[in-house]
């Protein structure tokens, strides 16, 4: 097993370890980057944002503004980078080719930047868990999946969620069956009008999920049936109602954001789709070439085909030896779960928040990104670039420009209830 963790050398020389190189990862780099920090980025990827590139044919519904971090920005300005229009919504892919694959590809982040490096664990310097006297001043050891472990002064770990779909029973744990009817089963965002058009062309294909995922890919279905005769399409929903996954529409503060809610609205309305609702997946079974999801109250929905769009999760494995305290509900860092709990926020904004509010009992370990969020749904790439840019600065020691923490979101024109009656707005 390789290793190049010594205990010698100083805090200060070791590098801060960045897990994942996706927006906020990157991100992470050009802020450490340009704060004279050393660092190392580790991809388990073969490519910069291997996780944006799973959904390479989607488009944002945030324009390239809100998606080109402030530092990195710079750098790639310095380079000659020939900056995409600022109002323009690239799709996956081109948040990839055009800005991460440029971004890395930089002398400031290049030699920093390992791929096919999967982090599977990190603890302290001989240190376990429980180990207190002496804990603060031990680097951190980052060990990847081929034994090889990094010394480091500090971790960012911006690895996502993308990795850890949420299953498709209705009570959080895989349904009955689903494991045995995976082949018949697409996580989210399919392209099924690529790729994966065939398997869905004149088919029946069951969507379960209500968020932004799932109008995606009932939309996308519903222009494949515009041209593939035999095309049906079902969405099953487990709530008593679709209006939650229809958001704010025309309120919306990001109009590609309100048109997905209005597009599925308008689906619904028209009889394109057939809306199931209060349907909870209890068991899966296979059915000859086709599969059956049967829920708790034992109504059915055949089909040849499901996608199971029910959201992601944070994978709090690789970290079970640190220190963390995260919300009970979300997996989120406690501070920021009364921010983004869906259960009381749907507007889509959270309060500005940095090193502070990021920070957790083990210190320097920092969770960013899809990832600091958890299970919340409403995480956006500009709130992961401000939280990076506060914790670069507070790890260079610069405290001033770490509390100074800056964030204007889009709302998304839609507050939940008990927020609204409250009377004290959303999420400001
Ligand atoms: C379809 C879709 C559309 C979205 N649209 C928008 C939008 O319009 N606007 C917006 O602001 N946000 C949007 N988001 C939300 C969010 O901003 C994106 O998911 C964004 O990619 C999150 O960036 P990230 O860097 O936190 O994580 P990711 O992009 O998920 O990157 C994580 C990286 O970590 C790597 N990784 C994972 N585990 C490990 C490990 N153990 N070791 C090493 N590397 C690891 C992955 O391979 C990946 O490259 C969208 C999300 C999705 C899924
Ligand atoms: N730019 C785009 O076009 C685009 C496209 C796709 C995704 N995204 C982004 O990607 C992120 C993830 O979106 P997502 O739609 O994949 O996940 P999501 O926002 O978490 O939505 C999934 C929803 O499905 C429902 N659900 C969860 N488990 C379920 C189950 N077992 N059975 C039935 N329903 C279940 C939940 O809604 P209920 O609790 O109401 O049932 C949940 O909110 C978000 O940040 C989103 O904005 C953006």
């Amino acid at each position: 097993m390789m290793s190049n963790v010594s205990a010698g050398g100083s805090m200060d020389d070791r590098p801060v370890a960045v897990i994942g190189a996706g927006p906020v990862g990157l991100a992470a780099a050009a802020h450490l980057h340009e704060r004279g920090l050393p660092f190392v980025v580790l991809e388990a990827g073969d490519r910069v944002g291997a996780s944006v590139r799973q959904w390479a044919h989607v488009s944002v519904f945030s324009p390239w503004r809100y998606d080109i971090d402030a530092a990195a920005r710079r750098l790639l300005d310095e380079a000659g980078w020939a900056a995409p229009d600022d109002e323009g919504l690239p799709t996956g892919g081109q948040l990839a080719d055009d800005y991460l694959e440029p971004l890395a590809k930089l002398p400031a982040i290049a030699p920093h930047l390992r791929l096919g490096a999967r982090v599977t664990a990190i603890s302290r310097l001989g240190a376990d868990r429980v180990r207190t006297a002496g804990r603060d001043g031990l680097p951190f050891v980052v060990r990847l999946a081929d034994g090889t472990e990094i010394a480091a002064r500090a971790v960012i770990d911006a690895s996502g969620t993308w990795r850890t779909p949420n299953p498709l029973g209705v009570n959080g744990l895989p349904a009955h069956g689903e494991p045995e009817a995976a082949d018949l089963i697409d996580h989210a965002l399919p392209d099924v009008l690529g790729d994966a058009r065939e398997a869905h062309a004149g088919k029946h294909t069951v969507v379960v999920g209500s968020g932004h995922s799932a109008a995606n890919t009932l939309l996308d279905l519903a222009r494949l049936a515009e041209t593939e005769p035999g095309t049906r399409i079902t969405w099953a929903v487990r709530g008593g109602s679709a209006q939650r996954a229809f958001g704010g529409e025309e309120a919306d503060e990001l109009p590609a954001r309100g048109a997905l809610g209005s597009g599925l609205h308008a689906l619904v309305d028209a009889g394109k789709l057939t809306l199931v609702t209060g349907f909870g997946v209890h068991t899966v079974r296979r059915d000859g070439d086709g599969v059956t999801l049967i829920a708790a109250d034992g109504r059915t929905l055949a089909a040849d085909r499901v996608v199971s769009a029910t959201g992601f999760r944070p994978d709090h494995g690789i970290t079970g030896e640190l220190r963390l305290d995260v919300d009970p509900i979300l997996g989120c860092t406690r501070t920021l779960a009364d921010l983004i709990d869906p259960n009381e926020h749907s507007c889509g904004t959270v309060k500005p928040h940095g090193h502070r509010e990021l920070s957790q009992p083990e210190p320097g370990y920092y969770a960013v990104g899809m990832k600091s969020y958890g299970r919340a749904p409403t995480f956006l790439m500009a709130t992961g670039y401000e939280q990076v840019r506060s914790i670069a600065a507070a790890l260079a020691g610069d405290l001033a420009a770490a509390d100074d923490v800056r964030l204007d979101l889009p709302e998304t024109g839609v507050c939940s209830i008990d927020a609204v009656s409250s009377g004290g707005g959303c999420c400001s």
